[in-house]
């Protein structure tokens, strides 16, 4: 059975049914990422499929997440609700047609300053929104630091103190804000995969997509990126400020708690490595 959400009420369409998962639908397949993939549903929908294990928590968070950024009117997709099928969830999406903006920026390397600029005015835009039904970024983080079992105690408690003295913030945040999360649609950017978004500071935010773009190892067929990636993030910094007076000072004092978060997240033990050894090196001068 499928639940479906029209802003504040729900209704659930049976016609739609039960969906099956069978052998040959895997060649279907029209996405994935870390957590889940992707099949068509119908003509006009996708299930995001989650891997393994219990995510009802997850599945939880994004759907009202998804839910509300869609009430909000962001350039979302519609989300229609929640399938409960045999073994294993997903939540129905609209299809959105257009490739993702990374591979957009593979097609067309000389127009990446377009691209950053894009980045950052759908970010700007995000954070025009107020977040307060959602929950908080800094619990969030909290939460995932205390997790992660790659920082010594010490560490790790200087890290947690130095996040608490920073600004809660009431404004929408993706969270997981990049490329790879931009669909370029007909009608323009899509925003999708909104699992961990929140009500916090937009500073917090965009320190989060200048880390990944930093940082993160890159996807197969991504290489082209490695060698452009410093210029990128320097024009996406640039284009959200010419939009918003943040300091350069704001953004960095949120970078040691992302990169502990990140720790905990299912990403290459050399990444892993390279935000270990940054968190070690900066939090010495917390202390
Ligand atoms: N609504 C949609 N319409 C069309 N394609 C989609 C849609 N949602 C997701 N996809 C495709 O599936 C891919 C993975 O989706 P998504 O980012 O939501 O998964 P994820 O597992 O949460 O990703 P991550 O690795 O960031 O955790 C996207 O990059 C995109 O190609
Ligand atoms: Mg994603």
């Amino acid at each position: 059975m499928v639940e479906s959400s029209m802003v504040g009420t729900r209704k659930v369409i049976p016609s739609l049914g039960l969906f099956h998962l069978k052998k040959g639908d895997r060649k279907k397949m029209i996405g994935q990422g870390n957590t889940a993939e992707i099949y068509p549903w119908g003509d006009h929908r996708v299930v995001k499929l989650f891997r393994g294990g219990n995510h009802f928590s997850s599945i939880q968070r994004e759907l009202a997440v998804s839910r509300e950024v869609e009430f909000l009117g962001l350039p979302v997709p519609k989300v229609y609700g929640r399938a409960q099928l045999r073994g294993r969830t997903g939540i129905l999406y609209e299809r959105i047609t257009g490739p993702a903006m990374t591979l957009e920026m593979s097609r067309h390397p000389d127009q990446l300053d377009s691209f950053a600029s894009t980045l950052a005015q759908l970010h700007h835009q995000i954070h025009q929104k107020e977040g307060s039904r959602l929950d908080s970024q800094k619990e969030d983080l909290k939460r995932e630091i205390r997790k992660t079992d790659r920082l010594p105690v010490k560490t790790r408690d200087a890290v947690i103190r130095h996040l608490e003295r920073l600004p809660e913030g009431d404004r929408l945040c993706h969270c997981d804000f990049h490329p790879d999360n931009i669909l370029m649609s007909a009608e323009g950017p899509v925003v999708i995969d909104w699992m961990i978004g929140s009500r916090g500071a937009p500073a917090a935010d965009i320190a989060r997509t200048a880390l990944i773009l930093r940082d993160a190892s890159l996807p197969p067929g991504m290489e082209f990126f490695q060698p452009l990636r410093t210029e990128f993030r320097r024009e996406y910094l640039k284009a959200y400020f010419r939009l918003s007076p943040l300091s350069k000072e704001e953004i960095k004092a949120w970078e040691v708690p992302l990169a502990a978060a990140r720790l905990n997240e299912k990403i290459p033990e050399d990444e892993k490595a390279r935000l270990l050894s940054r968190v070690e090196r900066e939090v010495e001068t917390f202390r």
